[in-house]
């Protein structure tokens, strides 16, 4: 090849690198707004998110729901071995909760795994406490585990990948439900959620009157 023919594939090149990363980058968005979950959540309405589960947290103790009334639970959907829109999610949270300062104390911030099989409470505990001290995780049965997810419409989808333990990742949503106190849905973010944004909605929600 001349020269000038070098310059033309490697200025061809660039160009798909630079369209491959901006896909990357849209890509979680774009898969959310894709999703059929996402319009189902919307179209359902609020009052139908949430609902009483039974499950295991971190130290090995079964709880229900009504074990976190008085307070607003931020839960969050996802598994220890995910390798990026959970670790992103949770920093999140733990930025977020931080920033609240006191405020944070009405909060409850909640990681419910979606992978019950590799997720031991054990697991859990390291995981949890790596992100946030008052972080609780919480697993149980996988039917435990798909009751919860249903009742919150969430998407979930193992998904074959010979490099993760075991072979499979989890395909799933990134959304962080806030339930208030009484154990109703109130609004959601997602692990997207600018960490300024999802502090000054929360401080708004203790605050009284609001
Ligand atoms: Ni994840």
């Amino acid at each position: 090849m001349t020269l000038a023919k070098i310059r033309v594939a490697l200025f061809i090149l660039a160009g798909f690198a630079v369209g491959g990363v901006a896909a990357l980058a849209l890509f979680p968005a774009a898969r959310e707004k894709l999703l059929p979950q996402v319009s189902a959540v919307r179209s359902v309405g609020q009052a139908m998110i949430g609902g009483p589960f039974e499950l295991t947290d971190h130290t090995g103790k079964r709880v229900s729901d009504r074990d976190f009334r008085g307070k607003y639970m931020l839960v969050f959907f996802g598994f220890t071995l995910c390798p990026d829109v959970c670790p992103t999610g949770l920093q999140v949270i733990a930025a977020a909760l931080d920033k609240l300062g006191p405020k944070a104390e009405a909060i409850t911030p909640i990681l419910i795994s979606l992978d019950p099989s590799r997720d031991t409470p054990a697991q859990l505990a390291s995981y949890v406490q790596s992100f946030h001290p008052r972080l609780i995780g919480l697993t149980g049965t996988q039917a435990e585990i798909d009751a919860v997810a249903k009742a919150y419409r969430v998407y979930a989808k193992r998904v074959d990948d010979p490099k993760s333990t075991a072979g499979y990742t989890i395909d799933h949503s990134t959304f962080i439900y806030v339930m208030g106190p009484d154990g109703a849905y109130v609004t959601h973010f997602t692990h997207a959620t600018p960490v300024d944004a999802m502090a000054a909605r929360l401080a708004k929600l203790s605050a009284p009157g609001s």
